[in-house]
């Protein structure tokens, strides 16, 4: 079931000379954070890592979503939980049966998710819908924030939809790529119920006016921080 729209920040399209302070000003409007960690390999770009979390963590009572674009992601999850990470995504594309690391995720005591991108069919993560708390569907291809929305994850949005519904799960879908308020209103309707907006955020004149655009638009309804997986487990 499409639960309330949670919105989550992408800190890719921050200002890292001010980030603290970035954070803190959409914090009472948000719901996650969205921490995009590249490593030049699995993606063309470097983007930020564990001391910025550790950081970042004290000032900080969001859900932490560390999205990792990386080839070895589950050597990094033990610093990763220990810097404050609540939530770790994966992709199929660099962890074809992810079995194994989704087991070290929570045996680290992070929640576990596993990323499609846009030219990989769904199919690739069905087998292991079960183990993730989180479905992301890429709407860019990973690497660069500030990119156009691709119109054909909307049909992989819906088939995400059906298959967790079909399943009985209560597992999230999120969006992440390209949000804005008109692409955020397609993907709602398509199923999606977590939306990840650098961009469209960060690099806004009110950032908090935005915040609002985008959940008038996925739903219009607050999503309640304080009940199930969206609290801070620690
Ligand atoms: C892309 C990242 C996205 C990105 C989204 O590699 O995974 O999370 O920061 O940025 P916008 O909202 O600008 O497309
Ligand atoms: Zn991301």
């Amino acid at each position: 079931m499409q639960k309330p729209a949670r919105i989550a920040p992408s800190i890719l399209a921050a200002d890292f000379s001010q980030l603290g302070a970035d954070v803190a000003r959409v914090e009472p409007h948000v719901d996650w954070l969205h921490i995009d960690v590249m490593d030049g390999h699995f993606v063309p770009n470097i983007s930020l890592g564990i001391p910025v979390i550790a950081s970042l963590r004290p000032v900080s009572d969001l859900r932490f979503d560390c999205h990792l674009m990386m080839h070895n992601a589950d050597n990094y999850f033990d610093a990763l939980a220990t810097a404050g990470a609540d939530l770790v995504t994966i992709h199929v594309e660099a962890y074809p049966d992810p079995t194994a690391a989704a087991k070290k995720a929570v045996e680290a005591g992070l929640d576990f998710g596993l990323v499609v991108n846009p030219p990989t069919p769904l199919e690739s993560i069905e087998p292991f819908v079960d183990l993730c708390d989180v479905l992301v569907l890429m709407s860019v291809h990973p690497g660069f924030g500030g990119q156009s929305f691709i119109e054909s994850t909307l049909d992989k949005i819906r088939d995400a939809r059906k298959l967790v519904d079909s399943r009985g799960l209560t597992t999230d879908i999120q969006v992440d790529g390209g949000i804005t308020p008109t692409t955020a209103a397609s993907a709602w309707d398509a199923g999606a119920d977590v939306f990840v907006a650098g961009s469209a955020i960060f690099r806004s004149e009110d950032p908090i006016a935005t915040v609002r655009e985008l959940r008038a638009a996925a739903g219009g309804r607050e999503s309640d921080r304080n009940e199930g997986t969206d609290t801070r487990r620690r």
